[in-house]
């Protein structure tokens, strides 16, 4: 099984670089699955309906989130009937939405987690158990297992790696927008990547104007951030093969922009 896992869609940029690039990565990597973290897809912050179905329409399989998934409202009347859209499992129970989904790939399932860090985070309840519980549920009915894990410090993105090592396909973080350069295969047979990069403006601060951060950072004032929408776009992603026991083979990431142009 071959998947293909975009990170963070920012803005109308990011939502562009999605719709023009996702089918010519669909024709050169052919993958089975497409994952893609929404979570800054509105304007930087939630998603909305319309773009959660666009999506879909793009050729998305499944949508992730993170900390941003509550900042459009209008979230919690469609969150019910969104079924291919997960949000991280372990807000506190009674939260609208579901962590995990199942996608159907001919006869076999692939199970897709969506976990949120706690380091400098919101404290939810600990991604760890509720990760293990999920990882032992999703082992009754598949051994494709993804794993999105939404976190701002790298030790707690490692940390999962090497705690899901060997019991699920793939630990790959969201939500730093950078895409490290540490893609391997752990020894139990998980792909891992600590964070898979950001998909939106190019030439922002993880997506935002540049201004008003940088002006935070001389003055300590308040500033308000508002995402670049026109512009060069940046689009981050990794494909991963799994084998037949669902253990991972390879890890490819993915970097498109005008200094990495995308080749067929
Ligand atoms: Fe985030």
């Amino acid at each position: 099984m071959r998947l293909l896992f975009i990170g963070d869609v920012v803005g109308s940029l990011g939502r562009q670089m999605l719709t023009d690039y996702l089918p010519r990565l669909k024709q050169k990597y052919h993958p089975q699955v497409t994952i893609v973290n929404g979570e800054n897809a509105a304007a930087g912050r939630g998603i909305t309906e319309k773009i959660y179905k666009k999506f879909l329409q793009d050729g998305v399989d499944v949508v992730t989130m993170g900390n941003h998934t509550w900042d459009n409202k209008a979230i919690f009347d469609f969150i019910p009937d969104a079924k291919k859209m997960i949000r991280p499992a372990n807000f506190p129970a009674g939260t609208p939405g579901k962590g995990i989904v199942y996608v159907k790939v001919n006869a076999i399932e692939l199970a897709v987690i969506n976990l949120q860090a706690r380091s400098f985070m919101v404290d939810l309840d600990d991604p760890f158990r509720v990760g293990d519980q999920l990882i032992a549920e999703a082992q009754k009915r598949t051994p494709y297992i993804f794993v999105d894990f939404h976190g701002e410090t790298t030790s707690e993105k490692q940390a999962m790696g090497w705690f899901a090592d060997g019991r699920v396909s793939a630990v790959v973080g969201t939500h730093t927008h950078v895409q490290t350069n540490d893609a391997r295969i752990l020894p139990k047979g998980t792909a891992y990547l600590t964070d898979v990069g950001m998909t939106g403006p190019y030439d922002g601060i993880l997506g935002m104007k540049k201004g008003p951060i940088i002006e935070k950072f001389l003055t300590a004032l308040p500033h308000r951030f508002e995402v670049i929408d026109e512009g060069r776009g940046i689009l981050s992603a990794c494909v991963i093969d799994l084998d037949k026991e669902g253990h991972a083979k390879k890890i490819e990431t993915i970097v498109i922009n005008d200094d990495r142009p995308f080749r067929e």
